[in-house]
């Protein structure tokens, strides 16, 4: 008797201990909170890093950042600029990192604009990360011991659906699927038969109009699960034009991504050889030519395919605010309904730092868990 109890307090400590210091806590039981937290390291967040001193382009696939293979262990997911990032050491190579670490590294790496790095960055970790150890996981990982609660055996990371990751991207599956995180061989092939058809071979805003739209319908017509609001509504658009902003040689500067760079920051994670960055901070620029030739409102397939309707609680293009209002009071709040302590506190922290992305846009703070 004693003797097994002994056995299951440790079998217990290890489930606990086995808890990674990356793995999300959002829509744990308070049980599983009161036990995992007392286990992670408290990280104080570091403040967002600023715009870059210099903006100039430059070339950033360099001899200090070379590119590597995966080693054993090592995080990817479903966005090809983190993955490039992490495989040339911009972003730890392992693939977890602070919000401090992957602002800085888009910045450097790509010139990412430096509101919009904030904003999606603590987005993303608001909902896939560890507000805790301040780390968040660029993908997913299944191979992790524990067979029960609290400890996971599957970590979500960037992979995980319906919060950040969603539905319709150009070279992943939908979640409904299977497979929301990889690279699809045959939707890479539609980006480059489209590329080729529409863009003589390069990937530009035509193609990402007409590719935004194929995938669309594509989701529409075989996806029952078919998730189109927002954020999914808004990052679908602004991953369809990044590309464009992001992959294309500072030094070429014309908005058209060949494919042989396509191919290496899809393919391989990799930047070109001798890519220099594009010139001066870029965001979602052109986002206006991808939506407009082919518009469409937020909403989704309910639960058969073909029956996209029209969700009129999204936020959409007209209205920004809604879209911080609704991931603040529903996403997150739906995730950590009455966090306590040193979770409460670091809520409010990161909060805080994902409205300085926008604090320039006009929308009104949200303090869901008070003010201190
Ligand atoms: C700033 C932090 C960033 C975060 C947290 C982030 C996160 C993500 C996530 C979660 C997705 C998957 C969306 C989905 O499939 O549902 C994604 C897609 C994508 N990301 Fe990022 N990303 C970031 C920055 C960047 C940068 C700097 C680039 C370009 C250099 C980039 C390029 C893309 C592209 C092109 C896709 C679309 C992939 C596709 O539809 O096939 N992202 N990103
Ligand atoms: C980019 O750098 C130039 C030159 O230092 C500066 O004038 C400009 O304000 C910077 N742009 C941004 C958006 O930081
Ligand atoms: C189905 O849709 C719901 C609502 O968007 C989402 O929470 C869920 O994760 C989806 N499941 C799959 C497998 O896509
Ligand atoms: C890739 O996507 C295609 C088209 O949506 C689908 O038929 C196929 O099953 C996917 N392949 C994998 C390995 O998920
Ligand atoms: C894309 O490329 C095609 C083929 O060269 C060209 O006709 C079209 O104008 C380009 N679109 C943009 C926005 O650059
Ligand atoms: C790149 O294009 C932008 C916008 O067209 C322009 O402002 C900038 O000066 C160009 N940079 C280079 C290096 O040509
Ligand atoms: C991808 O990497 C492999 C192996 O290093 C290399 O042979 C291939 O040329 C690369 N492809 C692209 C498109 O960069
Ligand atoms: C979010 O919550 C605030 C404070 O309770 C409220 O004023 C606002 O109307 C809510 N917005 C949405 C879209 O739920």
């Amino acid at each position: 008797m004693k003797a097994f109890a002994v056995l299951s307090a440790l079998a217990f400590a290890a489930r606990v201990s086995a808890f990674p210091a990356y793995g999300s806590l959002a829509g744990l039981s308070q049980r599983d909170l009161d036990l995992i937290i007392p286990t992670l390291q408290i990280r104080e967040p570091q403040a967002p890093p600023g715009p870059l001193g210099d903006n100039s382009t430059k070339l950033v696939n360099d001899a200090a950042h070379p590119w590597q293979p995966l080693q054993p262990g090592d995080i990817r997911g479903p966005c090809p600029g983190l993955n490039t990032l992490a495989s040339h050491g911009y972003l730890p190579r392992n693939g977890v990192a602070s919000p401090a670490q992957i602002i800085t590294a888009v910045q450097e790496g790509f010139n990412m604009e430096n509101g919009l790095a904030v904003f999606v960055t603590y987005a993303a970790h608001l909902v896939d990360g560890n507000l805790i150890t301040d780390l968040l996981s660029i993908g997913g990982k299944s191979d992790l011991t524990g067979p029960d609660p609290p400890a996971p055996a599957t970590v979500g990371g960037l992979n995980t659906h319906a919060v950040f990751e969603g539905d319709a991207s150009m070279t992943r599956g939908d979640a409904f699927f299977g497979n929301n995180h990889d690279l699809n061989t045959t939707l890479w092939n539609q980006f480059v038969d489209f590329s080729n058809r529409f863009g003589a071979g390069n990937y530009n805003l035509t193609v990402a109009a007409e590719l935004r739209h194929q995938r669309i319908q594509e989701s529409i017509a075989t996806n029952p699960n078919f998730s189109f609001v927002s954020p999914r509504y808004f990052t679908a658009f602004a991953e369809s034009v990044f590309p464009i902003s992001f992959f294309v040689d500072g030094r070429k500067n014309d908005s058209q991504l060949d494919l042989a760079a396509a191919s290496s920051f899809f393919l391989n994670s990799s930047f070109p050889p001798d890519f220099f960055r594009p010139d001066g901070p870029h965001g979602a620029d052109g986002i206006d030519q991808v939506f407009a030739p082919y518009p469409i409102q937020p909403g989704g397939n309910v639960g058969e395919i073909n029956s996209y309707t029209f969700d009129p609680t999204s936020a959409d293009f007209s209205t920004f605010c809604l879209l911080y209002e609704n991931f603040v009071n529903h996403t997150i709040g739906g995730l950590y309904p009455e966090p306590t302590g040193a979770l409460r506190q670091a809520l409010n922290t990161n909060l805080e730092f994902f409205y300085q992305g926008i604090k320039d846009d006009g929308c009104t703070q949200l303090f869901p868990y008070g003010k201190d």
